[in-house]
């Protein structure tokens, strides 16, 4: 964990690690305004020494930003001409750093989170969402100028070919809308081939502009062919929200009327959401990126991610759960039925990072007084609140560091704005977006990163000889 107090950079100043493989240079690549923070020269003495038992040989590893190189373990082999040298085994990143960031800063001992160093509960109070998404990729706050032109751009390409009407229109009465928007977000690259210059500026500019820009559309189209309803075009009257939820819910009004608590609470929900650092889905669209795809592709690889119930499909089970249980008197039958290991697991609570609680829930839940006070309490809330009081008072959660995380209570807040359970992880990926495209071209332009490639230790069959099972007869 990082050493420094709160208002300090997250670790010591980047640095790259001396006798280390060095940085991979790449002259296609443009330099980056919002790339990581150029490498410095190594503290001297930081190392680790490593004694190999199998040789006795001891191996003198650098240190840099409370880490080693796993390329540096190559070097610690045996005599044997064959051993490649030692790799880290690490399934699932439990330890292991893919990229140097300087986008999102999260301590989760401490239950801070920080988009480019501003403390999120800030920027849920006072920003908004294309402000974010703005600071995500670019590394500081728009000015007035910068805004204005980013929120024009957003607004003009909110449109989508009408060509997607009919790519829409062939999905099923009943298709799930991640699904929708999975594909859909995928099939923007056939609208735009020249988004495949991603080292030209101007190409990556408007595709992630774009991408900003369509899919609210897209999800809305989708939300409206779940429901029979003719699609609602955007309108560019409204703000970025006001108009996701006119193409959402409008009937035949000719301007829609965002209720403003609905509007704020989706916006800051949009804030929360929009970047998480090294996520599951910021990794699948990084390592997708890293091919040198083109964006509409790697971020539809964050779509798909986002979609498990272990990650952004989390709230929708969470309502799923609740709705299970049906009355709270259920609630200690089922925190027993999740200790044994029966009732599968309290969705919405846990998290690979934070460990003390997530800061986002704790803004989502003071979120949801607000929106019930609106719309009225949620039926479901009772039970939610008795979950959460359970669970934090038994053993089975506290010892395994088990906090309600963002998606326990965001379910609740999108099921009373009337939007359906199958997409409240539509409404998550429209936020992520934000943060998928601003990690993509930090990957992109970061001149250490190439092609995402894992090792495997391999564990099967040595060497053995063709002998097939099958009848020769059957074999055309
Ligand atoms: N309910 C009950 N037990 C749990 C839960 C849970 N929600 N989460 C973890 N555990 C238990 C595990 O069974 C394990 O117990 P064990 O040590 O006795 O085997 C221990 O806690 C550690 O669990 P891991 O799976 O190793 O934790 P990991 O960091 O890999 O998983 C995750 C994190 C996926 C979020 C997990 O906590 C989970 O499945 N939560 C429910 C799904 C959820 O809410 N996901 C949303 C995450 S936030 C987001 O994506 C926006």
């Amino acid at each position: 964990m990082p050493k420094s107090g709160t208002t300090a950079p997250p670790r010591k100043n980047p640095t790259k690690s001396a006798g280390t493989s060095s940085a991979t240079k790449n002259s296609s690549k443009p330099s980056a305004p919002a790339a990581p923070a150029t490498p410095a020269a190594a503290p001297s003495g930081s190392a680790l020494e490593i004694k190999d038992t199998r040789t006795n040989k001891t191996y003198t590893v650098p240190i840099t930003d409370d880490a080693i190189r796993a390329p540096d373990l190559k070097k610690i082999k045996t005599d044997d001409p064959d051993d490649l040298g030692l790799v880290s085994y690490d399934p699932a990143f439990l330890n292991t750093a893919s990229c140097r960031s300087a986008i999102t800063f999260i301590d989760g001992d401490k239950g801070i989170l920080r988009y480019r160093g501003y403390p999120i509960e800030q920027l849920a109070e006072g920003a908004t969402f294309l402000e974010v998404a703005w600071l995500l990729r670019h590394g500081e706050l728009p000015t007035q100028q910068e805004y204005d032109q980013f929120v024009h751009d957003v607004t003009y390409h909110t449109y989508v070919h009408e060509n997607f009407r009919k790519f829409l229109e062939g999905f099923r009465y009943d298709a799930h809308p991640m699904a929708m928007l999975n594909s859909s977000i995928a099939g923007l690259a056939s609208f735009y081939p020249t988004s495949r210059n991603i080292f030209d500026e101007t190409e990556r500019n408007i595709s992630i502009i774009r991408l900003l820009a369509k899919t609210p559309t897209i999800a809305a189209f989708s939300y409206r062919h779940v429901k029979g309803l003719p699609f609602v075009y955007p309108d560019n009257r409204l703000s970025y929200v006001e108009n996701f939820l006119s193409m959402i819910a409008r009937m035949s009004e000719s301007k829609y009327e965002a209720n403003p608590i609905f509007t704020r609470a989706l916006e800051i929900l949009f804030i929360l959401h929009a970047d998480h650092e090294q996520n599951a889905s910021t990794n699948a669209v990084r390592s997708v990126g890293s091919s040198h795809v083109d964006p509409f592709s790697a971020v539809s690889a964050g779509v798909a991610a986002l979609f498990g119930p272990l990650h952004g499909g989390a709230n929708e089970q969470v309502l799923r759960m609740i709705t299970e249980i049906g009355n709270v008197r259920n609630v200690p039958k089922f925190i027993e039925s999740v200790k044994s290991g029966q009732g599968g697991r309290l969705m919405g609570f846990g998290h690979r990072v934070y460990k003390s609680y997530d800061p986002r829930a704790k803004i989502v839940k003071k979120l949801a007084d607000e929106v019930f006070k609106v719309v009225g309490v949620d039926k479901d809330l009772e039970i939610a609140l008795e979950l959460e009081r359970i669970a934090l008072s038994e053993e089975y959660f506290t010892s395994r560091k088990l906090y309600p995380n963002v998606d326990f209570y965001t379910g609740l807040i999108y099921r009373s704005m009337a939007f359906p359970m199958d997409f409240f992880t539509v409404l998550f990926a429209i936020a992520r977006m934000a943060g998928w495209l601003a990690q993509w071209e930090e990957m992109l332009l970061d001149k250490e990163q190439k092609i995402a490639r894992p090792r495997q230790i391999y564990i099967g069959p040595t060497e053995r000889q063709f002998r097939s099972k099958l009848s020769r007869a059957g074999i055309a």
